[in-house]
């Protein structure tokens, strides 16, 4: 994999109420890929995410050195609200806007970032976010109803949906898949694997193996606050290096 990186974190380090929980991280999310983060629970997963979009700011006590760069950008010194422009987020828990319609939820951020110009425009933008978040047919009758009226699964396609219509070239999935059904799995993941192929980097957080050696081209593997191993799927799966990583693919951590 010679890409350049998308993401290139270098010598972070991240303190939480004086405690480490990030160590000395080094690593690269090759461009165009779908990147795992793998680890067992407590690992550090999500907070290396809330440092790339910068939600670790929210955190009260907290103290972040080293650099990360997104497409060549410092994140640790741009200003907040820029850095989160750039990218998607979908977070464990469906969390669309409980007051706008399926419609406005998808609408929202291009409206605002005044991505679409007309309406047109933003008719356009909501059905190919809802197509590419494999939504659009469940939906497309029913576009005024609450968010809350769909299930689950849907709901979590919404809010990829809402990510993509940003037009982001980067997407941060926290765990996407942890709180939906076998079915809606599979949506999400054939939605990621379409985006990947247009060339939108992927980062995905999961603590289950299987998720990760199934649909990612370059696996990440964290252990407590550390980067214990790196590289493409089939080094990882097949051979890896390191005994931390072959017991979480037996899933023995
Ligand atoms: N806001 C916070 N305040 C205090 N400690 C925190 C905070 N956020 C994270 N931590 C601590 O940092 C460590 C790593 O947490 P993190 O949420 O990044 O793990 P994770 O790998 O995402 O785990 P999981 O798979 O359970 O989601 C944990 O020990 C956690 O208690
Ligand atoms: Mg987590």
């Amino acid at each position: 994999m010679h890409a350049r990186p998308a993401v290139e974190v270098s010598g972070l380090n991240v303190k939480i109420g004086g405690k480490s929980i990030l160590k000395n991280v080094n690593l690269k999310v090759p461009e165009g890929t779908i990147t795992s983060i793998m680890g067992p629970s407590g690992s550090g997963k999500t907070t290396l995410l809330r440092v790339v979009n910068r939600l670790i700011d929210l955190i009260d006590d907290v103290e972040v050195s080293g650099a990360v760069k997104v497409f060549g950008n410092s994140v640790l010194e741009m200003d907040p609200y820029d850095v989160r422009k750039t990218m998607g987020m979908v977070f464990q828990i469906p969390n669309p806007f409980p007051h706008l319609s399926i419609y406005d939820n998808v609408a929202i951020g291009a409206k605002i970032n005044g991505i679409a110009r007309n309406k047109k425009e933003l008719d356009e933008i909501v059905k190919w976010a809802l197509i590419k978040a494999m939504l659009w047919d469940e939906v497309k009758d029913r576009l005024k109803d609450p968010p809350w009226r769909l299930s689950g699964g849907q709901q979590q396609r919404l809010c990829l949906a809402r990510a993509l219509a940003l037009k982001p070239k980067l997407l941060l999935l926290d765990e996407p898949t942890a709180n939906i059904d076998p079915v809606n799995t599979i949506k999400m993941e054939d939605s990621l694997r379409s985006l990947r192929d247009e060339g939108i980097t992927i980062v995905m957080v999961t603590h289950m193996p299987h998720q990760a050696v199934r649909l990612s081209d370059y696996i990440i593997m964290l252990y407590d606050g550390s980067v214990v191993e790196e590289g493409p799927t089939g080094e990882i799966a097949i051979n890896p290096r390191h005994e931390v990583t072959r017991r979480f693919l037996r899933g023995e951590i």
